[in-house]
């Protein structure tokens, strides 16, 4: 299997009607084909059942989807690719930086760093690979209104990036509840094969689910739409070997004496969805320490960096 971006309209024997309403629906690539359910396709596309089955097995074919050798996966693996937050330990204890094919939950409470560090992947990600970036561009999906272009001007310059250059690469959309942003995402199946996009980051995922479903009678309610949201989320970064960055604001509960009290308070969201989880804390000044929860295959400790002018940096020595 191959991160090759193949469309619909290359499949073979599919008639022009057919692609015309699979792209109407925003299946424009065959990977969106896969990954979707046959369910969901019928309902947007009004295609009859048969068919899509039909189609389904034509993509599978195409993208050689069948039984691999431990070896492949293993080359599968190597794929994944990684975008650096600008922070030497921070990259060390992400295993290298934020990885591709994965999402990345940054929680922590309000001041902790979580919306400097979308900016400054979202720069980062145009970086060239030697620098630690992926050559591509970024979409920024902001809930809460707090996306600053003048910090992409100053993180741009941070790294010796053209600023008006590395504005043209971020397409940014506010989204304004819950429904919206869940569109948004599914939409992305057909933009970012058009676009070259690396990294999508949604910041916060949560608040509009915590806003639309509140207390504990819609908890059950509110984790299933964000289980489904996610699930979305981990297809794209798979189908496409981009790097999936979330937020999630956790409040500080001082009365929680054991443990760490901000992890009491919410959770993190991605408790039940594979990815990569990493807990900020505020310190001392502009420091902030950043823990890998819950990760066997990354490296233990804390990482300590600080949010400067230019941007997300390792502490000076
Ligand atoms: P919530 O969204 O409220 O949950 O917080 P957050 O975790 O997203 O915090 P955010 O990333 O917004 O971090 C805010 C901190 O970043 C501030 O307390 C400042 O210390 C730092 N910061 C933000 N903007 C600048 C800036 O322009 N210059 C510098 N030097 N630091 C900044
Ligand atoms: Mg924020």
């Amino acid at each position: 299997m191959s991160d090759k971006i193949v469309f619909v309209k290359d499949l073979p024997n599919v008639t022009p009607q057919i692609i015309e309403k699979l792209e109407a629906a925003g299946y424009s690539t065959v990977w969106a084909l896969i990954v979707a359910r046959p369910e969901e396709i019928a309902e947007k596309t009004g295609l009859p059942p048969t068919t899509i089955a039909r189609l389904i097995e034509n993509a599978r074919r195409v993208l050689g989807l069948t039984f691999k050798t431990a070896k492949e996966v293993k080359n599968e693996r190597l794929s994944v690719r990684k975008i650096t937050t600008g922070s030497r330990e921070l990259d060390n204890v992400l295993g290298g930086g934020v990885e591709t094919k994965t999402i990345t939950e940054f929680f922590g409470e309000y001041g902790s760093g979580k919306t400097q560090i979308c900016h400054q992947l979202s720069v980062n990600v145009q970086l060239p690979p030697e620098k630690g970036g992926l050559s591509g561009k970024a979409v920024y999906i902001d809930t809460e209104g707090t996306f600053r272009w003048e910090r992409i001007e100053a993180m741009a310059r941070g790294v010796s990036l053209d600023p008006d250059k590395v504005m043209e690469n971020i397409f940014y959309q506010r989204a304004y509840n819950s429904d919206h942003q869940i569109s948004i995402v599914e939409e992305l199946f057909s933009f970012v094969p058009k676009n070259n996009v690396k990294l999508v980051v949604i910041d916060s995922v949560t608040s509009h689910f915590r806003a639309e479903y509140p207390g504990r009678e819609h908890l059950a309610e509110r984790q299933q739409k964000l289980n489904a949201h996610l699930h979305q989320l981990m297809r794209l970064a798979e189908a496409y070997n981009l790097a999936v960055v979330v937020t999630n604001q956790v409040m500080a509960r001082p009365d929680v004496f054991y443990g760490d009290p901000t992890v009491a308070v919410g959770g993190h969201v991605l408790a039940h969805t594979p990815g990569v989880r990493v807990q900020l804390r505020k310190s001392k000044g502009n420091k902030r320490i950043a823990r890998i929860v819950d990760a066997p295959h990354l490296p233990e400790g804390e990482a300590v960096f600080v949010i400067t002018e230019e941007g997300i940096r390792d502490p000076e020595e």
